[in-house]
């Protein structure tokens, strides 16, 4: 029996009132599942399932409109780590990987329900594959779950608001300069959300960190070639100087000047724990040879952001601990001075696999310094040579043996590129079945990533040098950002009593 046959026998045996709907898709994109079921975001409730560093299983159940305040829910379950359950652990407890069904749990698995999901009083959930879904009353499914506990662990997840429901105002968000071509993991994970951000929020500010760039670019040629074409990359993308401010981080001083600020409500105990230090350490540098501006970088990361005051920062899943660092700083400072005085930033993340795109070696996340990624705008063959080399299912030696789909980086790759559903749909169906090769598998990503950026790939090569372009859009970003961040920046200094009777800086 599969899983959903699993859950119809349980429903059936427990007499449990419920519908089925079937969303005729094969996909376990949500977005893809809630366009296909013409839901409403918040009609539905997703079972995220996360392992702990004590071996703990825990489910939480949390409305699809909002996202998870990972920290704060680690902080309630007192443990260190917190991690979505891999393939292997969904098997361990009964599940073919999909859209999970609670009622299916067992009490291998502590059950947690967000407080904004019990506000509904019917729930589309899960129902164990990626077809079907079910609907069922709240008081069904609360009385046919082994157990739970209430909590209130998450915030309004921006991509995912119904139009009538919209809650993030303003976003921020900075690109490091350090190298000069954009790969579609920092697309997918960053550049893409905060494009289509730019069209739903009041404000967006976005900017080339030029200062942190310094940590690895010490090269005054190639730091100016990145950042030219990092601005170039970010029109070719979509980025609109009308709706969003796009400036250099360089450009408006008090960047810095918060900066030497905010270093004062930091313990050195929480900088000693950050990634960025810590995986150098792992490389083999010693504490000692560390550059300061490497250590420090988070503080100017959080100088950053609380400029502007922003409700979300639309990043990738490896800068979450720098945003949860400046929460961490906000609050030390509102602690010393005025509770409310920044409010707290939200990490907005993409879920599953935008988030965190897998390299092309099926192994790390994709990064230009680890050279797994595949670009958008290197010519052709260059982009045809990193897709034909990539990493797909190990355990397949011919065409003809079946393989999996779930992880294999060509199909994540497709599920994130391809806009043919059906041909996506087509390739796993077959792969699945041992009637498709990976080069036929790779071609068709190729033909599709080809047809995917073809209009950005155009732009770009419209734009190619022009530098008159780049300087017109960050002279304006810069101005419009001075005038935001001046003003946070003229409060702060009131607060901690840098302006006062004494001071010239700010007039009367
Ligand atoms: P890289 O790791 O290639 O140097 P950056 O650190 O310059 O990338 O990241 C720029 C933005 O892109 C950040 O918001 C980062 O979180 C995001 N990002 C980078 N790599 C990925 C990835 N593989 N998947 C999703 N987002 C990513
Ligand atoms: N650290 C980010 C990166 O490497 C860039 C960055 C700097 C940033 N300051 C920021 C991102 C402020 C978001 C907000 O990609």
């Amino acid at each position: 029996m599969n899983t959903f046959e699993r859950l119809q026998k349980l429903l059936k045996d427990k007499n449990v009132p419920h519908q089925i709907l079937d969303s005729n898709t094969d996909s376990l994109d949500l977005d893809e599942q809630i366009q296909a079921l013409n839901m409403k975001y918040r009609e539905g409730m997703g079972t995220l399932l996360f392992t702990t560093d004590d071996g703990r299983y825990i489910a939480l159940l949390r409305r699809d409109d909002r996202s998870v305040d990972l920290k704060k829910f680690r902080q309630i379950l007192k443990v260190d780590t917190l991690e979505m359950c891999d393939i292997f652990s969904l098997q361990r407890l009964g599940f073919e990987s999909g859209l999970l069904a609670p009622l299916l749990l067992d009490d291998r698995v502590e059950i947690f329900i967000d407080r904004a999901t019990l506000e509904m009083k019917k729930m589309i959930c899960g129902a164990g594959d990626a077809r079907h879904a079910l609907v069922i009353k709240k008081e069904d499914l609360l009385k046919n779950l082994h157990s739970y506990k209430e909590i209130d662990v998450t915030f309004p997840n921006p991509f995912r608001q119904d139009a009538d429901n919209v809650q993030i105002r303003r976003v921020l968000s900075g690109i490091t300069p350090s190298g000069n071509a954009l790969h579609i993991g920092n697309y997918f994970g960053a550049v893409k959300p905060q494009m289509d951000l730019q069209e739903k929020v009041e404000k967006s500010f976005y900017f080339v960190a030029d200062m942190h760039a310094l940590t690895t670019i010490q090269d005054k040629e190639r730091l100016e070639d990145n950042i030219a074409n990092n601005v170039l990359d970010f029109i070719a993308l979509g980025l609109d100087p009308e709706k969003s401010a796009y400036f250099r981080q360089s450009d408006v001083p008090a960047h810095c000047q918060l900066m030497v600020v905010l270093g004062n409500y930091i313990p050195f105990g929480l900088m000693k724990r950050m990634h960025a230090f810590k995986d150098k350490l792992e490389k083999g540098a010693t504490v000692d040879s560390i550059n300061m501006g490497l250590f420090n970088y988070p503080i100017l990361m959080a100088a950053d952001i609380l400029l502007y005051k922003p409700d979300g920062v639309p990043v990738g899943e490896d800068q979450r601990q720098h945003v949860e660092l400046t929460r961490d700083v906000a609050q030390y400072f509102n602690n010393a001075y005025n509770q409310g005085f920044f409010p707290l930033p939200e990490a907005l993340i993409q879920s599953s696999y935008a988030g965190k795109v897998v390299g092309t070696d099926g192994e790390r996340k994709m990064s230009k310094s680890l050279g797994n990624v595949i670009g958008i705008f290197e010519d052709e063959e260059v982009i045809k040579k990193q897709i034909m080399s990539c990493y797909t299912d190990p355990k397949r030696i011919k065409a003809t043996d079946p393989g999996t789909v779930e992880g294999n980086p060509v199909f994540v790759y497709h599920d994130l590129i391809n806009e043919d559903k059906e041909e996506v749909n087509d390739l796993k169906n077959r792969y699945r079945k041992g009637r498709v090769g990976d080069v036929e598998v790779k071609e068709k990503l190729f033909e599709a990533h080809k047809k995917r950026f073809a209009k950005a790939r155009e732009k770009r090569k419209e734009i190619e040098n022009n530098i008159d372009l780049a300087k017109d859009i960050l002279r304006s970003g810069a101005k419009s950002a001075s005038e935001f961040a001046n003003v946070t920046l003229e409060e702060v200094y009131d607060v901690i009593g840098m302006k006062n009777n004494l001071s010239v800086l700010f007039g009367e």
